[in-house]
């Protein structure tokens, strides 16, 4: 058997639809489904990009009428358990909420809305739909270096944190191919730009690391006329155990030279 495939479960697999088979899908979710078939069959997708569209049903096989070009519709007519939502940030909350409200367990990419007032309303929605499984995708939080980090934290190998300190820097311009070539990056629907979209994931680690943040004094800065929103994100950090410390993303639109992006603690 396939190592890379998981034993069957005692449960039938979830059918599942997707919402988005853009690049996410591609280079993310279905690497990752098409090896848990024992778990999780695509049985329909909703997606009106014609090419996202070919692709994603050569790679599963599935045939023209498993595709809706609205979602809604196909929430109302596919006989399917839960659905996985790869849109545009801007889109992602109303998706979920219909997808909730139609029985669906929603497996739903990051973040959990474009600001604040969305966030809280992603949690009321879990609130109000206790039978059913809302699962925000972030990644580095299930990291196993990461977690293994965590776990040596937790057993005190390198005692208490006092500081920690991390720098990410890179010129951020749309390239073909990549995820800064979706047009809905370069004029980002919500203010934090690339750092909600990507740099959450740092955020996701410091807090898998260190716990949750107490205080925070940050800068902005806006330097890159090519994507949408600040390019640069300065922020002193105070965690709730007490660590102190400092991350900076910085992401301009001119080269940037290497540097190093370690986390430090
Ligand atoms: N966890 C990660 O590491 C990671 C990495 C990349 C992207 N993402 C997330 O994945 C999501 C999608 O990003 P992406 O890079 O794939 O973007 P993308 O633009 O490549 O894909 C979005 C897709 O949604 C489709 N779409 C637009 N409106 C639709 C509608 N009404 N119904 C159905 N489909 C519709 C578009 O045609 C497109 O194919 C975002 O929320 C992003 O934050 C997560």
């Amino acid at each position: 058997m396939d190592p890379n495939i998981i034993a069957p479960g005692r449960h039938e697999p979830l059918r599942t639809g997707a919402i988005g088979t853009g690049l996410a899908m591609e280079r993310l979710h279905w690497p990752a489904l098409s090896r848990l078939r024992h778990h999780v069959i695509p049985v329909a997708f909703a997606e009106p990009n014609g090419g996202s569209a070919a692709r994603f049903q050569s790679e599963t096989g599935l045939p023209g009428s498993a595709r809706y070009a609205d979602y809604r519709q196909m929430l109302e007519s596919a006989d399917i358990d839960a659905v996985v939502i790869l849109l545009p940030i801007p889109m992602l909350f109303d998706a979920a909420k219909a997808s909730l409200e139609a029985g669906k367990h929603v497996f739903c990419e990051k973040p959990p809305g474009g600001d604040l007032d969305r966030a809280r309303e992603f949690l009321e929605l879990e609130r109000a739909h206790p039978d059913r499984i809302l699962f925000v995708a972030e990644n580095f939080f299930y990291r196993d270096d990461l977690r293994l980090a965590r776990l040596h934290l937790d057993q005190g190998v390198i005692g208490r944190v006092h500081t920690m300190s991390w720098r990410i820097s890179g010129q951020y311009v749309p390239s073909a191919g990549t995820f800064s070539s979706t047009p809905w990056r370069h004029q980002p629907g919500y203010r934090g730009g690339t750092h909600l979209d990507g740099d959450i994931h740092m955020m996701a680690a410091m807090r898998l690391l260190l716990g949750d943040v107490a205080k925070v004094h940050g800068l902005v800065q806006h330097a890159n006329s090519l994507m949408g929103g600040p390019s640069t994100f300065v922020l002193n950090l105070e965690f709730a155990n007490g660590t102190v410390g400092n991350y900076s993303a910085i992401h301009p639109e001119i080269v940037v030279p290497p540097d190093d992006s370690r986390l430090r603690l």
